[in-house]
C-alpha cells in the first residue's frame, strides 16, 4: 500500500490516534500495526520496548509508508528525539502532547500526567514539560489497571470508576485541571475519567495532537499529502488474532470500516 501512513500499538489504544487521524485526512491511507502478541508494553524494560518498536518500524517501512506514527507513549519515550527511521518521518506522541497541555493549562502551570509504568517511570513528560517551560509543576501517575480494563473492554464500569478514584485522587485534591492522556487506550476511558475529574478538566488527547502534528508535516512538505478523490485503504494489521479484539475494535473504530484483519509475523 504505497504513501500511507503507518501506525503502531501495542494493541488496541493506537486505533483512539487511528480514528482521529482517519476522520481528519479522509484522502490518506493508513497501515495499523496493533502488537496484541506481546501487549502491554507498559510493564516491560526500556530495552524490550525498544526491540519491540524497531521490529514494528521496520515492518512498517517494508509496506512502503511515508511517514511513521508511534501512537503509543511508553513506546515514544524511548524513541524520544528521533524525528525519522531509515529516511521516514518519525512522529511521536510525547513533545506535541506536552506543547497542547502546556497551551491548555496557560496561566495555571500545574499539569497531571496519567500513563503506564513504563512511561512514568522514564520522565519523559516531565523532562519536555520543564523543558519547554521551566515553570511548570507536574505530577505523573501510573495507571497501570488502565490498559487491562480498556483491552477486556470494561469501560463505563463501576469498577473503572473505583480504579479512577484510586488513581486520580492526588490530581482532584490538588484541583489540577489539565490532564495528559499519556497512554493512548485512556482516551476509550474518557467518560469514566471525567465522571471523577468533573466536566470542567481539559484533558489532552494523543490522536488529537497527532493530527495537528501531521498537518504540519503536510503543510511544510515533509510529508507529500495524498491528492483529493484517492480511493483510501485503512490495513489492521495485529500480532495475534482474537475474537474479542475483532470486535472491540470494530466498536471503537465506528463508523469508519476497518475491513478484515491481517495477522502478521514481525
Ligand atoms: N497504549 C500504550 C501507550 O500509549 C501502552 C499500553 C501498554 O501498556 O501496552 O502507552
Amino acid at each position: 500500500m504505497s504513501g500511507s501512513i503507518g501506525i503502531f500499538d501495542s494493541g488496541l489504544g493506537g486505533l483512539t490516534v487511528l480514528k482521529v487521524l482517519a476522520e481528519k485526512f479522509p484522502q490518506e491511507s493508513f497501515c495499523y500495526l496493533g502488537d496484541i502478541a506481546r501487549l502491554p508494553y507498559g510493564n516491560k524494560s526500556p530495552e524490550t520496548i525498544r526491540k519491540y518498536g524497531l521490529q514494528i518500524l521496520k515492518f512498517l517501512k517494508a509496506q512502503d509508508v511515508k511517514a511513521l506514527i508511534i501512537a503509543c507513549n511508553s513506546a515514544s519515550t524511548v524513541f524520544l528525539g528521533e524525528e525519522d527511521f531509515d529516511g521516514i518521518p518519525l512522529l511521536n506522541v510525547i513533545v506535541p502532547g506536552s506543547r497542547a497541555a502546556l497551551a491548555a493549562a496557560g496561566r495555571d502551570k500545574r499539569i497531571a500526567v496519567l500513563g503506564t509504568s513504563a512511561t512514568v517511570r522514564s520522565g519523559a513528560y516531565a523532562t519536555t514539560l520543564k523543558g519547554l517551560d521551566p515553570l511548570v509543576e507536574v505530577i505523573e501517575t501510573a495507571c497501570p489497571l488502565f490498559v487491562p480494563l480498556v483491552e477486556e473492554g470494561v469501560v463505563g464500569d463501576l469498577i473503572t470508576e473505583l480504579v479512577a478514584l484510586r488513581y486520580l485522587q492526588k490530581i482532584k485534591q490538588e484541583n489540577i485541571k489539565t490532564v495528559i492522556l499519556g497512554c493512548t487506550h485512556y482516551p476509550v476511558l474518557r467518560g469514566d475519567l471525567r465522571k471523577v475529574l468533573g466536566p470542567e478538566v481539559r484533558l489532552v488527547e494523543s490522536g488529537e495532537v497527532l493530527a495537528a502534528e501531521l498537518r504540519e508535516l503536510f503543510q511544510n512538505g515533509t510529508v507529500p499529502a495524498s491528492s483529493l478523490g484517492n480511493t483510501r485503504q485503512i490495513r489492521v494489521c495485529i500480532t495475534d488474532l482474537t475474537d474479542h479484539f475483532e470486535r472491540l475494535a470494530t466498536q471503537l473504530m465506528d463508523p469508519e470500516p476497518i475491513g478484515r484483519l491481517e495477522k502478521v509475523v514481525l
